[in-house]
């Protein structure tokens, strides 16, 4: 069974092939045409967790490709109400895919162990593939074949953050992070992360100085300082993580070529100023619209072309 719980469930090639989808059916939206690949699947959602952007974008990718989707919230109970094997068997003897935004990472690989249908990460604390998978959509729709360009990364090196780098290491894309220590990567891990994928091209730069990793990059990116099920943290966060504002002279140390990416939702005044934010250099509206046109292409490689 193929699921898509982080970037290394995908190989280059299968990468490209999704990117590729993803144009595809992009243009066509653009044409107005609305091919039903999907014909009579349906997706569940499952959110422990707040959504704008992922809700929407896989709702509407549905409802494009023919099929449907439904949204189950708190009132399931995730976790609680009972176990996630029975979850997983129920749900993926009615649906043909189930898309899951949770607060563990485990709970995401043991619903996919036990689900008979494939299961999409929509985020856990440690990842967000489909945010990866969108951005790195953008970032070639704007630059065209990235290989051997530099991707930079300011603030903390989150769950965004580690999806960014295994889709650098899949496409060649060299990923310079900028973070404080205890928010950098740990070095133990980034094996791991990698994985055996890592396409030629791919380089890895980390540093606790913005302005070096975003000298000659083609796009700035951060995401917020307080991630969601870290509020505890807040005050501590905010203070450390001050220094790594993406701000006009950070854009303008990157050069104005380059271009500011956000997954969203930002917290303007913190992480980005409003002046980065609502430039000419900003992509974050772009970036989330792509969320929709990527993830169509994921869900019609997914049930169609693998199995
Ligand atoms: N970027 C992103 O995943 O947005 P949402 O949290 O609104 O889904
Ligand atoms: N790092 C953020 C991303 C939100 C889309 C979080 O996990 O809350």
């Amino acid at each position: 069974m193929q699921h898509f719980i982080t970037i290394n469930d995908i190989r280059s090639d299968e990468f490209h092939r999704i990117l590729e989808l993803s144009a595809s059916i992009k243009q066509q939206v653009k044409r107005g045409e609305y091919q039903h690949y999907l014909a009579n699947k349906m997706l569940a959602m499952v959110f422990e967790k707040q959504s704008l952007r992922t809700r929407v974008s896989f709702e509407t990718g549905m409802f494009q490709l023919g099929g449907s989707s439904t949204y189950l919230g708190n009132e399931i109970g995730f976790g609680k109400r009972e176990s996630i094997k029975d979850i997983a068997e129920v749900l993926s003897s009615m649906v043909d895919v189930i898309m899951f935004r949770g607060m563990k990472h485990q709970s995401v690989e043991d619903l996919a162990r036990y689900s008979a249908v494939p299961v999409i990460n929509g985020l856990t604390d440690s990842a967000h593939p489909c945010q990866a998978l969108a951005d790195m959509f953008t970032l070639r729709e704007i630059f065209g074949d990235l290989r051997g360009k530099k991707l930079s990364w300011v603030g903390d090196a989150n769950n965004v953050a580690a999806s960014l780098l295994q889709a650098s290491a899949r496409l060649g894309v060299k990923f310079s992070v900028a973070a404080p220590s205890g928010y950098q990567f740990d070095s133990n891990v980034i094996s791991n992360l990698i994985g055996d994928g890592a396409a030629e091209g791919f380089d890895l730069e980390l540093t606790d100085d913005p302005f070096k990793a975003v000298k000659n990059a083609i796009a700035v990116y951060t995401d917020v300082w307080v991630s969601m099920g870290q509020e505890a943290e807040e005050e501590e966060r905010k203070k450390i993580l001050s220094p790594y504002q993406v701000n006009a002279e950070l854009m303008a140390a990157a050069g104005h070529n380059a271009i500011f990416l956000h997954c969203l939702p930002a917290r303007r005044g913190l992480e980005v100023t409003d002046e980065v934010m609502d430039s000419s250099q900003s992509k974050v509206i772009q970036q989330a619209e792509n969320r929709l046109h990527a993830q169509k292409g994921l869900l019609v490689w997914l049930l169609n072309e693998t199995r």
